[in-house]
């Protein structure tokens, strides 16, 4: 049993949300503070890396300052300063982990670096205070589609992974495609119980193979197809039957790997992260297909499961306890893999 408690200053700035946190112990939050970037890159209809570079360098300090106000804390109380450092958007991840470094050496406080990836599974260890590994982690957001096996705290092993588009990838092209705007996601979520999830039948793909691995590329195509087909033929198609179809193909899928990948690891823990862990489909599949076969399952509340600073703190907590601690070479590294 630790003795002190470990209190550290997260950030994060992978993406389109500059975001920092105060976490305790790595489980309990203090402070999440999101300057999310979304409406700026609504008017491109996706995430515009220059401009996220700059809306992270604009924002930062406010964000970084605005997580010790709330968390009642000053720099010097803190342990430590973790900071995602991939993988993400290499300019966007540089302001984070500048700002990280920065703070860190003028304060006189370690620093660690956290894999993104390791942030959104750990977001489940905030939401969910008795869960310990290990445990299968499904691992879906806009830039990846993981099966993740959580051996022990920062252990992992990879299952399953996508071979093309990461599952919210997507949910954000289908959702242009159908004229919905970004991010697709969650438009598709709220205008599927409209729809027909019968309608169309789009393919369920698997890889030959590699049965824990995912491509959704080809869900994709069909999608354009079907729309492509029906302007051809000059008739008109329901955006809302599409979204439940297109919805119902991902969602089964993610659904069937992993019930496959948790039977052949003997793991009766399941998990879920990333973006599209909020899905509403995806959550209550889950449940269902969990409750069949007596696992439990778990997900972060939608809040710390897109993008958030608390998740790195909960990940870069247990990477302190390990001993991790990054010197003033820390580097942004934009395709860092996960094991
Ligand atoms: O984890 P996240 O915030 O960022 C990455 O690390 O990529 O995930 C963002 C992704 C986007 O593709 C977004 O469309 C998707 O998560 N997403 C959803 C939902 N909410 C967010 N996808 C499906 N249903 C949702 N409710
Ligand atoms: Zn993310």
């Amino acid at each position: 049993m630790q003795n002190k408690d470990i209190v550290l200053l997260a950030v994060e700035s992978s993406c389109d949300e500059t975001a920092a946190s105060v976490v305790k112990n790595g489980r309990e939050v203090l402070s999440n503070v999101i300057a999310s970037q979304i409406e700026l890159h609504k008017l491109y209809g996706g995430v515009v890396p220059e401009i996220a570079s700059r809306k992270h360098i604009e924002n930062i300090n406010q964000v970084i300052e605005r997580a010790l106000r709330e968390a009642d804390m000053a720099i010097r109380d803190v342990d430590g300063v973790c900071v995602t450092y991939g993988p993400g958007l290499v300019g966007a991840l540089l302001v984070g982990v500048g700002a990280a470094k920065a703070i860190s050496y003028a304060a006189g406080k370690p620093l660690v670096g956290v894999h993104h990836i390791e942030g959104h599974i750990s977001a489940n260890y905030i939401c969910h205070k008795d869960l310990e590994p290990p445990f299968l982690c499904l691992v879906v957001s806009g830039g990846h589609s993981h099966l993740v096996k959580v051996r022990d705290y920062g252990e992992y092993e990879l299952i399953g992974r996508t071979r093309d588009d990461a599952a919210g990838e997507a949910f954000d092209k289908v959702a242009r495609s159908i004229g919905l705007g970004y991010p697709g996601g969650p438009k598709i979520d709220a205008l599927a119980p409209q729809g027909d999830k019968e309608a169309i039948s789009f393919p369920r793909a698997s890889v030959e193979g590699a049965p824990y691995d995912f491509s959704f590329s080809g869900v994709k195509s069909a999608v354009l197809n079907y729309i492509n087909g029906c302007k051809m033929k000059g008739i008109g198609y329901s955006q809302a039957d599409i979204a439940a179809s297109f919805q119902e193909a991902v969602t089964d899928v993610l659904v069937s790997h992993t019930m496959l990948a948790a039977e052949e690891y003997g793991m009766n823990k399941v998990a879920m992260a990333g973006g599209v862990a909020c899905n509403h489909a995806l959550r209550a599949k889950m449940n269902a297909a969990c409750g069949e076969r007596g696992y439990r399952l778990y997900y972060p509340e939608p809040i710390y499961c897109t993008d958030n600073a608390a998740m790195i703190g909960s990940a870069g907590y247990y990477e302190y306890r390990k001993g991790r601690r990054d010197g003033w070479d820390l580097n942004a590294v934009p395709g860092l893999k996960l094991v």
